[in-house]
């Protein structure tokens, strides 16, 4: 049979388990912690004045003066999250303080060496990623009440106040209506494995929801965010040292390395959803596009990183619907399919308004002589694409991914 001609290295039952994914909060943070030990006292007493000591220019000479602290007195994953989320706020803060045309260049090493530190205990970068701005930057106002975003706040913020609030907290529900869909993924490899093509239908029905339910969700960014905020505010806070023109040398990370680091900035191109979905399905993008995206795992938990893998090394979905010629398994895959070119286009109105027209405005108001926001970053992103081009490519390549067969 198909299955078993598959790779056996895929073990019975599949479990989200394994890979440190929530059966409640899939990949978010289940229940971040606030607070650090007192020892680190100087960094949180920093962390919760950032919008202030930024817009008030303060916060380089205050980080300057910071103690150094080492990692050792951070007990276990949550605190070790919360001290990455502490370190890459104020690092990006740092950075960036005076915005594109005078970033720093240099991290000193009472940041720098914590920051390279709790990055190598958690397997992350040392730099803000989206598992630091999303997954473990939020908390509920009332722990026993649902996960809405009424109920719901960020840990740390940068300025941009409501517009970045909403931004996080958007993208923190969209992460929650992923949940489904991830648990449809474990059930859809545990049923081609079982060779159940009920348990895989139900499964891809599941999916397709929960594709439909996120590009739902994204719509309320619309609600919650600011373009005019989210482009000339917000964006330059999660903008990395990696093909970026503002900071082309990189960063030096005092005490740590004498020749400067490159890191690509925030992006839920980070988030392991659509890459778990992608590789599920058997989409292959284009070189250039796959190459930006595969380096993008690379900025996520490893654990969460691995189940993309796993994805990857499951007994192919395509192979077997295409063996199994059941013509409704074939029907609810293409659905899931459309459901999520669907959802990739509406991230590409999405990044038009937030992006390119917001742009556009900035540059018209340039030409008036107001202040104007980063020129360097425009129309690229936090991770440093050619926007357009490059989320269309990995649009297409969705669609183009349909089975157009009669089985
Ligand atoms: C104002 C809202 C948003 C803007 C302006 C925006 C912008 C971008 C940009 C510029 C990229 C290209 C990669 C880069 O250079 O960073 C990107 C990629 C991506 N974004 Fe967004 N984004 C937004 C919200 C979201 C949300 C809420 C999600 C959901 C988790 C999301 C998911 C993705 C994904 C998965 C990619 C990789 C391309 C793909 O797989 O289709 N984005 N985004």
């Amino acid at each position: 049979m198909e299955a078993q001609n598959q790779n056996l290295k895929t073990t019975l039952p599949l479990s989200l388990g394994r890979f440190h994914i929530s059966e409640d909060y899939g990949f978010l943070l289940p229940n971040p912690l606030k607070e650090l030990p007192d020892h680190y006292k100087p960094w949180m007493e920093i962390a919760n004045k950032l919008p202030y000591l930024i817009e008030s220019h303060q916060l380089r000479a205050l980080v300057n003066k910071m103690p150094l602290l080492n990692c050792h007195f951070l007990k276990g994953y949550r605190e070790q999250r919360l001290a990455h989320l502490v370190l890459s706020f104020i690092t990006m803060g740092y950075v960036w303080q005076e915005g594109e045309t005078q970033p720093e260049q240099v991290l000193p090493r009472n940041l720098a060496l914590p920051f390279v530190e709790i990055s190598r205990k958690l397997g992350l970068p040392p730099i803000l990623v989206h598992s630091d701005l999303v997954l473990t930057n939020w908390t509920k106002w009332n722990p026993e009440g649902p996960l809405e975003i009424r109920n719901l706040d960020i840990i740390l913020s940068f300025p941009g106040g409501e517009s970045l609030r909403g931004f996080i907290l958007v993208t923190v529900l969209v992460e929650k209506a992923a949940v489904p869909g991830i648990k449809a993924l474990v059930e859809a490899v545990n049923a081609i494995l079982q060779l159940s093509q009920d348990s895989l239908l139900e499964a891809l029905q599941q999916l397709r929801l929960s594709i439909q339910d996120i590009t739902r969700v994204l719509e309320q960014m619309h609600d919650y965010v600011d373009p005019d905020i989210f482009y000339a505010v917000i964006r330059i806070f999660l903008s990395g040292w990696k093909d970026n023109p503002a900071m082309p040398m990189g960063l030096i990370y005092e005490g740590v390395s004498k020749e400067p680091l490159k890191y690509s900035g925030g992006s839920a191109a980070q988030s392991t959803v659509l890459h778990a979905f992608d590789e599920f399905l058997g989409i292959c993008h284009s070189k250039e596009s796959a190459d930006f995206l595969h380096r993008m795992r690379d900025y996520m938990p490893p654990s969460h990183k691995a189940f993309i893998e796993e994805m990857r090394s499951a007994p192919s979905l395509r192979k077997y619907i295409l063996s199994s010629g059941n013509g409704q398994l074939l029907a609810a895959y293409n659905q899931c399919m459309e459901a999520l070119a669907e959802l990739r286009s509406y991230h590409i109105t999405m990044v038009t308004k937030y992006l390119i027209t917001a742009a556009a405005k900035a540059k018209v108001r340039r030409q008036t002589h107001l202040p104007g926001p980063p020129k360097a970053l425009e129309e690229r992103g936090t991770g440093g694409t050619a926007v357009l081009s490059f989320l269309k490519s990995v649009r297409d390549k969705t669609v183009e991914s349909i089975i157009h067969q009669n089985v």
